[in-house]
């Protein structure tokens, strides 16, 4: 491999893996018939399971000695037959809760990355869980696989010899074929819109900039059910967009609003719309951060590709909904032509801003994209932004942000986290809060004082929303986790396929 360099430009891309979009990473399949006939380099099972399959295949005491030994932890063991490995999940409860159950998928797939095998079968759909189907603990069981077996090395030099797993079947139990092979089909989208999410976040902000980001969403782009388009400054410029264009200008990599549109409904089905920040490098600007962990504001274009994971998903599902996904993208740098604090723009709503922190340039990006996206006219709008610090230290990394307009909407959305454990908690936007935004030189300010300021950026985020449902994701504290584990989580793509896929009529 070269040596890393910066790129002034960016359009050429040099490094990392070629074809992101395509990199089919995990394959699941769905899978009958007696599992203890099957070959495979690990069977995952319940302890009742565990029982039946030794009985069958005559390997019983040994299987049993090995259980006693291990009466709470997940055992592995290596038995010489078809099957190499038999991976037993502790427990013996007639039923078990949700938490319980994901607690359970979370552990055995931890244990299948470490176990460095090359396939599995998943047969733990035998569990009871209360009030929960074969649908729901086999996308449970997928979600765990994927966050687990998810890796990123496109910039080591030497890429690991550890062993991969690349297939993993799921056993549909008696009955239950049609439900497991759909959930292994949502599971399959989620999953590869979500590596395709954490890939982009991942990536280096020297190759990450909006062009990278253009080119690769542009890849989903079939010339069939998605188009996407990509607005240059100029046509930024043009529409007006003075809040965008202030935060671009700053930088040497262009910022671009990547429009992707999904036609799986008839032309007069209102869109849902999507929109991303997409912030592929946060300095701050001129209201410069401090440098420790800096780093870390690669990741402030999760946003964007979050939404563009849902749009994938959607895709790969055939959902039948119309959607948009808006990316807005452009690199936060201090720089002769950056914005100062004090200066004062005009948004494409033609409402105007005093720009009283450069850091607070997520909203300013936002703001002209929701305008832009009153085109669609949409059946209703959520943004997911890593927009607020003030974020992380109100929720932390269990729950998202969120924030909106309307209750339906709201309510939707904390339903979706619900289902897909991905969860958003709802957040005021009242009238109280929109007075910090008073400027005494333009119409609002961009920033409030240090109170409250995840709930300040919704307030100023929600002037831009007048004209349709919308829902604001503040994901500073989910879509992304630091040190020993740091990377990009995909975060909270689960909760917005979910919300799509509970939109789509059945
Ligand atoms: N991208 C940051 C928010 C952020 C900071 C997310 C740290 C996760 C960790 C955003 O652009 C930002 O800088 N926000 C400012 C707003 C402030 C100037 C009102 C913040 O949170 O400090
Ligand atoms: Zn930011
Ligand atoms: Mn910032």
């Amino acid at each position: 491999m070269e040596v890393l360099h910066c790129l002034p430009f960016g359009e050429a891309r040099p490094f990392g893996r070629q074809t992101s979009v395509q990199a089919q990473i995990m394959k699941y399949t769905t899978r009958t018939g007696n599992p203890a006939n099957m070959r495979t380099d690990c069977l995952v099972v319940s302890r009742a399971r565990a029982r039946e399959i030794a009985s069958a295949l005559d390997v019983q005491e040994f299987v049993d000695h090995a259980l006693a030994q291990t009466p709470k932890g997940i055992a592995v063991i290596p038995i010489p037959t078809n099957i190499k490995n038999l991976m037993v999940v502790p427990g013996d409860d007639p039923e078990i809760d949700d938490a319980a159950f994901r607690g359970l998928a979370r552990r055995a797939a931890g244990a299948l990355k470490n176990l460095a095998v090359r396939n599995a079968v998943w047969c733990l759909n035998d569990l009871d869980v209360t009030e929960r189907d074969v649908y729901w603990k086999t996308r449970v069981a997928l979600g765990a696989l994927s966050d687990a077996l998810y890796w990123y090395d496109d910039f080591q030099s030497k890429p690991s010899k550890d062993t991969r797993i690349a297939r993993v079947g799921v056993l549909a139990e008696a009955g239950a074929r049609t439900g497991t092979a759909l959930a292994v089909k949502h599971g399959q989208a989620l999953d590869d819109g979500m590596a395709l999410a954490r890939d982009l976040a991942n990536t280096p902000p020297n190759v990450c900039n909006p062009s990278y980001l253009a080119d690769e969403i542009g890849k989903l782009a079939d010339g069939n059910t998605v188009t996407v388009e990509v607005l240059e400054e100029e046509r930024i410029e043009e529409l007006g967009m003075g809040a965008f264009m202030s935060v671009t200008r700053g930088s040497r990599t262009p910022g671009k609003l990547i429009v992707a549109q999904y036609r799986g409904s008839t032309p007069d089905d209102a869109p849902i719309v999507l929109i991303g920040k997409g912030v592929t490098f946060d300095t701050g600007g001129i209201s410069i951060k401090p440098s420790g962990s800096m780093d870390e504001m690669k990741f402030d274009m999760c946003g964007a590709a979050t939404v563009t994971a849902a749009l994938a998903a959607t895709k790969a599902a055939e959902l039948p909904i119309n959607l948009v996904s808006i990316a807005a993208a452009a690199e936060n740098m201090p720089d002769g032509q950056a914005s100062r604090p004090g200066d004062i723009v005009t948004t494409m709503s033609g409402q105007t801003v005093e720009i009283l922190n450069t850091d607070a340039e997520g909203r300013l990006l936002l703001c002209d994209a929701l305008t832009y996206a009153e085109r669609f006219k949409p059946k209703s709008v959520v943004d997911v932004a890593t927009l607020t610090g003030a974020m992380v230290v109100a929720l932390g990394s269990h729950a998202s942000g969120l924030f909106s307009n309307d209750e339906s909407l709201s309510d939707a959305l904390v339903a979706a986290g619900q289902t897909s454990g991905d969860r958003a908690w709802p957040m005021p936007v009242w009238r109280e809060y929109q007075r910090q935004l008073k400027s005494n030189f333009a119409d609002m300010a961009n920033v409030g004082n240090r109170a409250a300021g995840a709930v300040t950026a919704a307030c100023f985020l929600s002037r831009f929303a007048g004209k349709f449902k919308w829902a604001h994701l503040d994901v500073a504290g989910t879509a992304w986790r630091s040190g020993g584990a740091k990377g990009a989580t995909g975060r909270p793509a689960p909760l917005l396929f979910q919300y799509l896929l509970d939109q789509a009529p059945a």
